[in-house]
């Protein structure tokens, strides 16, 4: 069935029966406010389930960075008080929500303003407050649906921003007529993000086991909760991004200290790949590459790759094999390999690195000098940009995703469908979303090892590059990338699985 007859026909079912309605809470949501990819797939997955039929709101901060007159928000509801006022003299914690829908109905999205927390911040992260701004997230969403004649009957918390979402509706709030129907899914995207703090170092005193009640905002002890913990907790439902950071994250390796506590929880965990937004993501229509193309015409991939050779300041050739790199510049992201071995690859192998993507400084300060060394060869954009992120999906030959842990990763898969064959590690979503390469077998779409250390990922590279050197299995290489299909159907339709099983799970409790 096509996508409109089957938008039709959804549309029409929608009205008939009663599809559950859903409204995500998160810290970022695309195209509102993105910093990585959970602010992509907060825009993608609603998106998708809208398309399906179903009601799918967001709920996030008004930053200051948020261009109100772009997209027209317009005042929904005011007054919105998350303390009594006696202790908030200064009416610091009184928030108003905003609302935004585009013309097309594609995106509802809710804002919550606040001076204090939101309006006066131009960052989404790192203030020495932001246990703080995240509970008033959660109490202003809480607040909210009091207030609204839109009631969700699913809320999606994102990540330890929104844990105190599950954890305010099974305590302060548990009583509640109207908050105390509402399930809950707890949507892990990075363990490893848990409080203003790092979890493999807090002091006995300091720990916190997600019992106690949260404490007030003005009370130094708010800035000590593990909001992933307590998310994890009191969720009725919880999932990652994929099936095999699902399974990881039960270990202590991957577990980040709350392993025990998955285990407990593991009856009600579910891995769910991410997907991509196959229209936002489509050589065919990319008005940022040089030239469009499709798996039928991968030539074109040529033009492009000069385009990103000229660009970048690299030296210029259709046949030089080109490796991208679009990631955050982090140490899960896997840049200590990378560092250890450029050098050698360098000087061994024929081939040149494309770098976009902010971070750490110590890696930015790495690459710098590598360009140094090989102006013709290596070159870098050290901030994020997606024009020129998608100028190496559409030019580069591969990408290099040589990550410690990714719950899902979302470049491989947009990487598959521009032709740019991933070079990735076999780990959380990478494993789900790449097939290894088996020469002479027309299998795999991309190059995978396993281990954690430098060697592995340098024979990956080295089979890659080997492999381009053979033009007929590299093209079929490229087309059996370019066929998959990334899009958030399938993964939406598992999404809508686990809302109407926590539903279930409620009616069975009343
Ligand atoms: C986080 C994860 C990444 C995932 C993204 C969206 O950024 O690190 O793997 O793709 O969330 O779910």
């Amino acid at each position: 069935m096509d996508k409109i007859s089957l938008f039709k026909k959804t549309k029409i079912f929608s009205f008939l029966k009663s599809y559950p309605k859903i409204l995500f809470v998160a810290s970022e949501a695309a195209p509102f406010v993105k910093v990585g990819g959970l602010g992509e797939v907060m825009y993608s997955l609603p998106k998708s389930l809208r398309e399906l039929g179903y009601d799918a709101r967001v709920f996030i901060p008004k930053y200051a960075t948020l261009d109100a007159e772009k997209f027209a928000l317009k005042p929904e509801c005011s007054g919105i008080s998350s303390q009594s006022g006696d202790e908030d003299p200064y009416g610091l914690l009184v928030s108003n929500v905003l609302r935004h829908e585009d013309e097309r109905g594609r995106t509802t999205a809710y804002f919550l303003e606040n001076m204090e927390y939101y309006e006066k911040r131009a960052n989404v992260y790192g203030y020495n407050d932001d246990t703080v701004r995240w509970v008033l997230l959660s109490k202003g969403v809480l607040e909210f649906i009091k207030k609204s004649s839109w009631k969700p009957d699913i809320i999606v918390a994102c990540d330890w921003q929104a844990g105190f979402v599950p954890n305010l509706l099974r305590t302060d709030y548990k009583d509640d007529p109207v908050l105390n129907k509402i399930k809950v899914l707890f949507s892990i995207h990075n363990l490893r993000f848990q409080g203003m703090f790092d979890h493999h170092f807090v002091p006995e005193m300091d720990f916190d086991a997600g019992q106690a009640a949260i404490p007030d905002y003005f009370d130094e002890r708010i800035l000590k909760l593990n909001g992933m913990r307590r998310g994890i907790m009191y969720a009725d439902i919880i999932n990652t991004v994929s099936p095999t950071y699902s399974k990881e994250i039960l270990t202590p390796e991957f577990g980040e200290a709350l392993s025990d506590l998955l285990n407990e929880r593991r009856a009600v965990l579910y891995g769910i790949l991410n997907g991509i937004d196959t229209e936002l993501w489509d050589p065919e229509t990319d008005g940022e590459i040089a030239v469009n193309y499709s798996s039928k015409k991968i030539e074109k991939r040529a033009e492009n790759k000069l385009a990103l050779q000229k660009s970048f300041g690299l030296g210029e050739g259709k046949e030089r094999f080109v490796i991208g790199i679009i990631s955050r510049m982090d140490e899960q992201k896997g840049f200590n390999l990378l560092m250890e071995i450029m050098n050698p690859l360098l000087q061994n192998i024929d081939f040149q690195l494309a770098i976009v993507g902010g971070g750490d400084n110590a890696y930015r300060g790495f690459f710098q000098d590598l360009q140094k060394k090989y102006p013709d060869r290596v070159a870098g954009h050290y901030f994020f940009d997606g024009k020129l992120a998608r100028l190496i999906l559409a030019g580069a030959d591969a990408i290099l995703i040589p990550s410690r842990f990714e719950p899902s990763g979302l470049v491989q898969m947009e990487a598959m469908r521009y032709g740019a064959i991933p070079i990735v590690r076999k780990t959380g979503g990478l494993a789900d979303s790449v097939d290894d390469y088996l020469p002479g077998q027309d299998a795999g779409t991309g190059f995978i090892f396993e281990k954690y250390d430098k060697y592995a990922l340098l024979i990956a590279i080295i089979r890659a590059s080997e492999t381009y050197g053979n033009k007929k299995e590299w093209q079929k290489l490229v087309k059996r990338a370019m066929a998959k299909d990334f899009s958030w159907e399938k993964s939406a339709e598992e999404y809508l699985e686990l809302f109407r099983s926590a539903l279930k799970s409620g009616r069975k409790e009343e």
